[in-house]
């Protein structure tokens, strides 16, 4: 294609949204003329799912639960009185705690008032509180964000020994324990142990802690028995990986400091373009069906997500949660084995094009990239790095320069310019892939809000531990005898899982924890194992 005829594929190929200050462009996506004639039925079919699941239908069958984030931007929208109250009520709970922090008027046991936050939940309890935090701190955050998001103990270790360093440590740290459910270990977990540091260091956790959760939960049941300062709700009809706007983001962004008005406002702008039924002109559904496009329907194209701007690094980590647990599928809303799915990776450019972007460019072409271009580099002016050229000229240089690349080497690409980096366009975002999540489940035809793979591989952690505790018991029962992991295994009547206890004994003789030593054997199959 000739320069003239790419500047007039360009200029035909953008979804232009001046009222959100948005540009998707995508000229670099190798449609055929007629695509979207050829997806106008299954579009208008996703505009009319899309209009049901807003309107209050069972949107989730499997779960049997309708699916509203969208009203929690615009509660008006709700379709009862009781759900609309809720969300106000809940909003208004979240700012007048977050204030009542940064006044003092709530205090920490020992100290004057609380200057650090430790958010423990997992997925999609953690992942956009991670992202909107890391997207818009500042120096003027009226309290420091730290992670548990996990059950790796290591991990919390050095998280605490961050909280340590940080000023007066655990003293002034108001700890968040999200769950909707209540019940997930790690998030569990991470409570008992951030617990525990905080009787290690003189001071009751129950004076430093607020529950986000479901009603009647176990860790709702918890924060009540053991009279934490706050609790603030999670409703059923809000999914994990949907819920940062809701109390599971809302409430650790505003204790961060964050605008978390202008946040809701983002998102209810993009929610009212976004239900424009012209899909060339509703930019969520642009993405929607060029993700089709690049895959075919089928996923067969990774999604790869090219932020130019650190701040937007977790924007990736974010969106694969988002698309790969909504679109990672074994069966269709009419049970038929489908395996759907879009692999999503990437972490930030120009940093990008030092790592992954090499194969990228000349190795396999299994992916689409996403390029996010934000246009205001930084607040002020910059300095010049080279005669006449700042920084911020490189990194658009190397955004256009890696883009125009790949599509010489016919590799496809999105580009996603916004005006600025604040907290309304951090709401737009997040909107925005909400919705062409949606849709695009709407056009090859899934559920996109229920996630049975996570809970299976809760299910299967949990038959790991109590095959666990039937190992260790054996072994206190035979103090001072030693066995193969085949022998343990078969002792207990389990031969069929010898290779989950070789694991098992291999995990516990690495740790001083359950008193189990292992003896070399010639083999790491003889090594034996015993109290
Ligand atoms: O998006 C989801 O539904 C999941 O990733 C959940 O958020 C995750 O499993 C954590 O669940 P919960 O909030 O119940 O602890």
């Amino acid at each position: 294609m000739d320069a003239r005829a790419l500047w007039e594929r360009y200029k035909a190929c953008q979804c232009h949204c001046p009222q959100l200050g948005l540009t998707l462009d995508y000229s670099r996506m190798h449609f055929a003329d007629g695509f979207f004639d050829s997806m106008h039925a299954q579009a208008e079919k996703a505009f009319a799912d899309m209009q049901a699941l807003e309107g209050g239908a069972i949107a989730n069958p499997d779960e049997k639960r309708m699916v509203g984030h969208y009203w929690l931007r615009a509660p008006e929208l709700a379709p009862t009185p009781q759900i609309k109250t809720e969300i106000a009520g809940c909003l208004g709970l979240i700012k007048r705690f977050a204030k009542l922090v940064h006044t003092g008027k709530a205090k920490p046991q020992k100290g004057s008032r609380f200057t650090n936050l430790l958010v423990i939940g997992i997925g999609g309890s953690a992942l956009g509180p991670q992202f909107v935090s890391r997207a818009l701190s500042t120096p003027k955050d009226k309290m420091k964000a730290f992670f548990f998001d996990n059950t790796d103990p290591d991990g919390m270790d050095y998280m605490l020994s961050q909280i340590a360093a940080s000023g007066k440590g655990l003293r002034e740290t108001l700890t968040v324990v999200i769950s909707k459910s209540g019940g997930t270990k790690e998030t569990r977990n991470g409570m008992l142990e951030a617990k525990a540091a905080y009787k290690k260091a003189g001071l009751f956790f129950a004076r430093h802690a607020v529950a986000v959760t479901g009603e009647g939960s176990e860790l709702d049941k918890v924060a009540v028995g053991d009279g934490w300062i706050g609790r603030f709700p999670m409703w059923d009809w809000v999914g994990g990986r949907t819920s940062e706007l809701a109390a599971v983001g809302l409430l650790p962004a505003a204790l961060q400091g964050l605008d978390i008005d202008a946040m809701l406002r983002g998102a209810r702008m993009m929610d009212e373009a976004t239900r424009a039924k012209d899909a060339k002109h509703n930019p969520a559904m642009v993405l929607a069906l060029m993700w089709h496009h690049a895959g075919r329907g089928r996923g067969a194209k990774d999604m790869v997500i090219l932020p130019y701007r650190d701040r937007l690094e977790l924007f990736s980590k974010y969106l694969q949660q988002l698309v790969m647990e909504s679109l990672g599928k074994e069966l269709d809303m009419q049970g038929h084995e489908v395996n759907q799915g879009i692999a999503v990776y990437g972490n930030k450019g120009s940093t990008d094009q030092h790592a992954y972007v090499q194969q990228l460019r000349e190795g396999v072409n299994n992916f689409f990239a996403t390029f996010i271009e934000v246009l205001r580099c930084r607040a002020g002016k910059s300095m010049q790095v080279e005669v006449g050229v700042t920084s911020g000229d490189f990194l658009d240089g190397f955004l256009q320069g890696t883009r125009k690349a790949l599509f010489e080497k016919g590799r496809e690409s999105l580009t996603l310019t916004v005006d600025a980096l604040d907290a309304e366009t951090v709401g737009k975002l997040i909107a925005l892939y909400e919705r062409a999540v949606g849709f695009y489940a709407s056009l090859v035809g899934i559920n996109a809000y229920h996630q049975p793979g996570v809970e299976a591989g809760k299910k299967a952690a949990g038959a790991v531990i109590a095959l666990q505790h039937k190992l260790v018991a054996y072994l206190k029962a035979n103090k001072g005898k030693r066995f193969t992991s085949e022998e343990a295994a078969e002792a207990i009547g389990t031969k069929d899982e010898v290779e989950t206890a070789h694991w098992i004994l291999r995990h516990l003789a690495a740790n001083p924890d359950h008193g189990i030593k292992a003896k070399p054997g010639a083999t790491q199959f003889e090594t034996t194992y015993g109290v």
